[in-house]
This record gives C-alpha cells, sequence and structure tokens, in this order.
C-alpha cells in the first residue's frame, strides 16, 4: 500500500514545487558539505535548514502518504530565539522539501516564542498541532493549531484556535517550566489525555490534562509520574511498545501486548523507563527501576548531544519513529559564523528488545538508499596492535557495519567493583589505553597521521564469571582544535560475546557520528570538528590495541550520497 502511494506523492511534490516556485527548482545540493573548506561541518544526508538555529523536533507525523518533521527555528540567527515551527515534507525520511513555516508567534500568549508540541490525529483523521507559547514574561501556555484544509496532504497552512491559550498554568505551577506537550490519547471513554513537562521545588514531572472535547482541559489530581533526582522534565514521550515483535503500536491502543516508555528530557540526556498503563486508573506503573535509580539508567542515547527527542508511529509502515536534536559542541562564536547551528538525528526505528528490558534502535531502512561504492572485508585477523585502513569510500560521509569475534574470552580482565560508571571508565581507559580485550574498534574521520581520530571501540571484561562488553567514543583526540568540546562517552552494552559477535554500526557525516553498538542496544552520537580530517582528508580505520589478536567476522562500508534537500520555495508571478 505504501509503495503504491509513492508515485502519487511525488508527482505531489513536484507539481507542489512547479507551481510555487513558478520556474525550475535549483538543487542546492543540501548542504554545502561539498562547498569544501568554506563548510566542512554541514552535513550530507542529515536533515537540516539552509541556515540558522534549528533544535528539537516537534509533531513529526505521516499523513496521507507524507512525513512531516516540523521543528524548532529561528528564522533570524545562528543562536536562540524568535521560536517558530519549521515544517518540511518526505516521501522517505531522507530526501526532503522545506516548506512555509507551520507556526509563527504572533499571538501575544506566544510573543515570547512558538515551543515544542506534538500532533495528535482526532477522530475522523483530521490533525491538530498542541504547543507551548510563551508570552513576552515567558509565562507558558498550551494551545491549538488546524490545519487550514486537511484535505492538503502537504498540511500547508496552519490556523491557530480561537480558545488559545486552551491550558494556563494553575498557581501551583511554575508558569516558565509548564511546556512541551505529548501526543495525546483517549481512554476506553473516550476522554482525551495528555501529558505536559514541568518542575515543582526542582522535583521534574509529567502532568496528566483531561478532556472531553480537547478544548475544555482539567489536570487530574493525581501527578502521572515525577522524580525528585531529575530537574524540570522537558518534551515527555509517552508511548507503547509491543511485547513481542518489532511492529509500532499507534499512540494508545488498549490491548494486551504492550508495555509503555516513559521518556523526559533532562540533565542533557533523555532518559526513559519502561512500565505498565491503564487510562482508566491514570496509572503508569514503573516495572523495574525508575529514573536515575540504578546503574541501568536507560538513555536512549549516550552522547551528550541527543536531546528533546519525539516518536511517533509511522502507520506506513508500522514502525514507531525517534527523532531527536543534535546539538552543536562548537561555541556560539563559531554558531554565528558558519551560519547555522543543530542537526536532525537519522531518524531510527525503535522497539522493545526481545529480553523485553530495554529499547532497540536502529536507523531507518530508507536511509541505505543512500549507500554507494561497497567494500567488504571477511574473516580478516586483527592482530594485537594492528591498525587497517578502509579505502575505497568517502569516508568523511559514510556508513559503516562491522562486527567481530573473540577467540579469548576467558582472558578478559576482572573488573573492579568501584568500575560501574561507564562513561567514566571510557575515559580512564580510553582508546590510547592498552588493555587485554579490546580496545577495538574504529578510528573514524581521522588524519593520515592519526594527530586526529575519533575512536568507537569496545573493551570486554569480566565481572565474576560475566562478560560485560563497554562501549566507548573517544574524542579526545577528535580536533586540534581548542575551541570544541571533546567529551568521551561510554555505555555498557547488555549482550554475551559467548554467544553472539560484538557488533558496531556507524553513521559519519562530516561533522557528525552516529554509532549503534549491539544491533542498536547502546546509541552513542558525537559532533566532531576536525581540523586536519575534513571531507577527502578524512580516513576510516579498525584497530585492535588489546593483546590479543581477534577477528573481523565481517565489515560493510559504503559511501554515503548527499540526500536532496529542496529549498522552500517563495511565491513567485511566472515570467510574461
Ligand atoms: C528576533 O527577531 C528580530 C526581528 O524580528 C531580530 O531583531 C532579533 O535579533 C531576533 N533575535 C534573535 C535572538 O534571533
Ligand atoms: C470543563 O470541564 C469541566 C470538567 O469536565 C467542567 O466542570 C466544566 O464545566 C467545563 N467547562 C466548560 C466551559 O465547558
Ligand atoms: C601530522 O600531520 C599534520 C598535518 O600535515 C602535521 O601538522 C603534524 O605535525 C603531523 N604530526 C605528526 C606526529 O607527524
Ligand atoms: C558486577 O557485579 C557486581 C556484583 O554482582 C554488581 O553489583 C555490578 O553491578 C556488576 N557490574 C556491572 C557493570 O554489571
Amino acid at each position: 500500500m505504501h509503495t503504491m502511494e509513492k508515485p502519487v506523492v511525488w508527482a505531489l511534490l513536484l507539481c507542489f514545487v512547479a507551481v510555487v516556485n513558478g520556474v525550475q527548482t535549483t538543487d542546492l545540493g543540501q548542504n554545502g558539505a561539498s562547498a569544501g573548506t568554506t563548510q566542512p561541518y554541514r552535513t550530507a544526508y542529515h536533515f537540516q535548514p539552509l541556515k540558522n538555529w534549528m533544535n528539537d523536533p516537534n509533531g513529526p507525523l505521516y499523513y496521507k502518504g507524507v512525513y512531516h518533521l516540523f521543528y524548532q527555528y529561528n528564522p533570524y540567527s545562528a543562536i536562540w530565539g524568535n521560536m517558530t515551527w519549521g515544517h518540511s515534507i518526505s516521501n522517505d525520511l531522507v530526501n526532503w522539501v522545506h516548506l512555509e513555516h507551520a507556526l509563527n508567534p504572533i499571538e501575544p500568549y506566544e510573543l515570547g516564542g512558538c515551543f515544542s508540541g506534538s500532533i495528535t490525529m482526532l477522530p475522523g483523521g483530521r490533525p491538530v498541532i498542541f504547543y507551548t507559547g510563551a508570552d513576552t514574561n515567558n509565562f507558558q501556555s498550551q494551545n491549538l493549531a488546524f490545519p487550514k484544509d486537511p484535505s492538503d496532504p502537504l498540511l500547508r497552512e496552519w490556523v491557530k484556535s480561537p480558545h488559545n491559550p486552551v491550558i494556563t498554568a494553575e498557581d501551583d505551577i511554575e508558569p516558565s517550566d509548564f511546556r512541551d506537550p505529548t501526543t495525546a490519547w483517549q481512554a476506553v471513554d473516550g476522554t482525551w489525555q495528555v501529558l505536559i513537562g514541568g518542575k515543582i521545588d526542582g522535583r521534574g514531572m509529567a502532568y496528566l490534562y483531561q478532556s472531553n472535547d480537547f478544548i475544555n482541559w482539567t489536570r487530574s489530581e493525581k501527578i502521572f509520574h515525577s522524580s525528585v533526582k531529575t530537574g524540570m522534565w522537558e518534551c515527555p514521550d509517552f508511548y507503547p511498545v509491543s511485547i513481542n515483535g518489532k511492529d509500532g503500536v499507534d499512540n494508545y491502543l488498549e490491548k494486551g501486548n504492550t508495555k509503555f516508555v516513559l521518556k523526559a528530557s533532562f540533565l542533557d540526556h533523555d532518559h526513559y523507563i519502561l512500565g505498565y498503563y491503564k487510562a482508566e486508573r491514570n496509572g503508569f506503573q514503573v516495572e523495574a527501576t525508575d529514573f536515575m535509580e540504578a546503574n541501568t539508567d536507560w538513555r536512549y542515547d549516550y552522547g551528550g548531544k541527543f536531546y528533546a527527542s519525539k516518536t511517533f508511529f509511522d502507520g506506513g509502515k508500522k514502525r514507531r519513529i525517534l527523532w531527536a536534536w543534535i546539538m552543536e559542541a562548537d561555541s556560539r562564536a563559531n554558531d554565528i559564523k558558519k551560519g547555522w547551528s543543530g542537526l536532525q538525528s537519522i531518524p531510527r526505528v525503535v522497539w522493545l528488545s526481545a529480553s523485553g528490558n530495554q529499547l532497540m534502535q536502529w536507523p531507518v531502512e530508507e536511509i541505505e538508499s543512500l549507500r554507494k561504492d561497497e567494500v567488504e572485508i571477511k574473516d580478516k585477523e586483527l592482530e594485537k596492535g594492528s591498525l587497517v585502513e578502509v579505502v575505497g569510500i568517502t569516508a568523511a560521509q559514510a556508513d559503516v557495519e562491522i562486527s567481530f569475534e573473540l577467540p579469548n574470552l576467558e582472558d578478559a580482565e576482572q573488573m573492579e567493583p568501584s568500575w560501574t560508571d561507564p562513561q567514566l571508565l571510557c575515559a580512564q581507559k580510553n582508546a590510547a589505553v592498552e588493555g587485554r580485550l579490546g580496545p577495538f574498534g574504529l578510528l573514524v574521520l581521522a588524519s593520515s597521521n592519526l594527530t586526529e581520530e575519533t575512536a568507537i571501540f569496545f573493551r570486554v571484561f569480566k565481572n565474576h564469571s560475566r562478560h560485560i562488553v563497554l562501549l566507548c567514543n573517544d574524542l579526545s583526540r577528535s580536533s586540534l582544535s581548542r575551541d570544541v568540546r571533546k567529551t568521551t562517552f561510554g555505555a555498557f552494552l547488555d549482550i554475551n560475546p559467548l554467544q553472539e559477535s560484538i557488533s558496531l554500526r556507524t553513521l559519519i557525516d562530516h561533522s557528525i557520528v552516529e554509532s549503534f553498538g549491539g544491533g542498536g542496544k547502546a546509541c552513542i552520537t558525537a559532533r566532531v570538528y576536525p581540523v586536519l580530517a575534513v571531507d577527502k582528508e578524512a580516513k576510516l580505520f579498525a584497530f585492535n590495541k588489546g593483546s590479543h589478536n581477534i577477528k573481523i567476522l565481517k565489515l560493510n562500508a559504503w559511501s554515503m550520497k548527499e540526500a536532496k534537500i529542496l529549498p522552500i520555495m517563495k511565491r513567485r508571478k511566472p515570467p510574461v
């Protein structure tokens, strides 16, 4: 069904482009990544506006065969401000057309900005935007906007509700910390439910509001969920996942085989917990551990740049897709100089792991359409202390999958009881520190003499008799520039190397490196700003600095083509 819709959508898009532009479109190439040294950090296949500041993804949606991405955008500069909802559409989540902004801050209740929010499908299939407006005193309220013409698959024009603001902060709520409504869902009796992020006395929480008509909302007396250990919850997200299988589940369907994910953005990361939920009890019941309560502190991504994410159910391919804002790790002055700041992650499919204790994530399959120039290495011994260059691809713009086999697992070093923090452990035992089983993995965005290198690597330890696999991303030598942050990140990977190979997939796109360990059990996204390893100067290596030989079972690497991201078309008079 999805494939049948495709030609229609493209015809629509092309027709739209032709009509609105009145002349032929110029494909600027997304990104100017090819513009070489003037913009070495511009990406080639990640979603970016043509210029200026972007942050949170808002209201992602699959509607009448078209993917929509809205996002926090400053039309005027490369720093945060004047927050507006940018709007882009796609047929495949890879190539995009930028449309007119969906929401501009013009009403009194939003003069301080149209902040983040979500889209809900009303019965009958009409979408509604639920978003936060901030007035000039930064008093935040919740507001609605409807498509002017719901029959338009491109949803180009949005009209704000005359009932706005529909939710304002009651006296006990801090009005400057009251934002980011989730997609709403219906209880069995039809009552609408929506969560809003907030904070009281440092305690982060999600408030639950209910409504019969989507306009008149009442706060539930019971706080939906909260935690003293978190601070303000931004961009809460709440959705079901299937207990068996990868299929996504629509926002709230009252049926058995699901668990629920509650995600909140705080302390620079997107954290999630798993649990069970029944609407009539207003109750979310945590299954195992709550936010920040154990070293099973689940995060979508263990880098420090993946934030304010949002998921949506893709009815076309029956999957749940996750988008997140990837922020810069350089200075504000650099952002102003390069004229832009912020990317969107490659959209990821999310599902529950077979063991049911965590989520899995994997880049949407559509991104593979950009692969070319495949290089394959199979069953290759990676001797201790060795480095193997992967040649034949554009290493600054690539997709790499690699898996390793370790013959001497019984020789793994014993963990010490104090090694509980994976990020700290990765910083102490960085890529330069030789070990027994590891470090081994990839060096990406590396200069030819390795003055610059970004290492993504594994170490395998034994904790009593159980093996522990550590995934690290060491940025300490990623750039000669002193002006950029070079934090090292790490995560424990919940796999048993006696039963499965140790695998890594890494997407490299000039200034971003997105890594997926163990088939998507732990992800680390990093921003990297090399000075030497730019464009054609960038190299890719596999390495092993452990004291044992290991084996590359399989390595597949591809150059990645540039995604087509057509600029917004200004209305022009056709030539006479
Ligand atoms: C917001 O927009 C106004 C123009 O409408 C501009 O003067 C101002 O500099 C902008 N602020 C930011 C932070 O971009
Ligand atoms: C809004 O809903 C509440 C609770 O259902 C009800 O008590 C109140 O009368 C409603 N207000 C309006 C204006 O409809
Ligand atoms: C590596 O190459 C860079 C650029 O050519 C050079 O500046 C640097 O001195 C070299 N470093 C080493 C250790 O050879
Ligand atoms: C190692 O084992 C100890 C004792 O069983 C446990 O408390 C600790 O969490 C384990 N470490 C890791 C990283 O799993």
